[in-house]
């Protein structure tokens, strides 16, 4: 079980550039940094994450587990499973993952999770720290924000952090369990559904499946089938 260590700020450019200056410096496994505002909050692929106060729960959890038996996909999707879980427990209501960071409500997005991971040769300066953007508010987004973007509507973030934190630390005991896989396979929202892949050009297919290394099974318009994994590419879902 980790111990975790919750510090609360108000404002910070972004929780996980924060907290990665920590683990830098030798900050140990478990902290938690909390911002109720980010001013250069981040996603994937170099994207921003819109963070203004009071709107979102920022929250960046640190890692240092085994470089040799740990791949950070695992995180990613425990992660994934542990926040679906979380908001449904106390929000009374279903979610579902799109491969492979984001969690959705209907057909928008609630949630990100954004992982950043460093292995050198020292070992003890090894860490991964897990990014989760929560929306409880999109009030105040801007309009091209608020299409894509949907929110739970009710601040219950210390319930939320307790509630994630807890299922998170179970799942991190055992990453290679079958249930966080059965779990997230059954909350996936892409299966089925026609994506493009995204990249230098423009590759369509529909998602056939998530196999158990959390790659996305495609078949393409030719009908090839290709696996993709999670570092490499991002997806987009078209719509219907
Ligand atoms: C994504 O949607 O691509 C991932 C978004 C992750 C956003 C969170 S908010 C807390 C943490 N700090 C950041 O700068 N990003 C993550």
């Amino acid at each position: 079980m980790v111990n975790f260590d919750i510090r609360h700020f108000n404002t910070l450019d972004s929780t996980n550039t924060y907290l990665k200056a920590l683990a830098q410096s030798g900050e140990k496994e478990g902290v938690v940094i909390i911002a109720d505002k980010q001013t250069s909050g981040r996603g994937r692929r170099g994207k921003s994450f819109y963070s203004p106060e009071g709107t979102g729960l920022y929250m960046s959890i640190l890692l240092r587990p085994d470089s040799t038996k740990v791949n950070p996909t695992l995180i990613t999707t425990a992660t994934a499973v542990a926040l679906s879980v979380a908001i449904e427990e106390v929000y009374e209501t279903k979610v579902s993952v799109k491969w492979v960071n984001d969690i959705y409500l209907g057909d928008k997005k609630l949630a990100g999770i954004l992982t950043e991971s460093s292995f050198s040769c020292n070992p003890d300066l090894n860490y991964v720290v897990v990014g989760i953007g929560v929306n409880l508010t999109t009030e105040y987004f801007p309009d091209e924000i608020k299409d894509i973007a949907v929110s739970l509507g009710e601040d219950r973030k210390d319930e939320l952090v307790k509630s994630i934190l807890a299922h998170f630390s179970l799942l991190y005991s055992d990453l290679s369990s079958p249930d966080i896989y059965r779990q997230y396979l059954e909350r996936s929202f892409i299966i089925g559904k026609e994506i493009e892949i995204l990249g230098e050009n423009k590759v369509l297919g529909k998602a056939i499946g998530i196999d158990e290394s959390f790659r996305l099974e495609v078949e393409l318009v030719n009908k090839e089938r290709i696996f993709l994994s999670s570092g490499e590419v991002s997806i987009k879902v078209k719509k219907e």
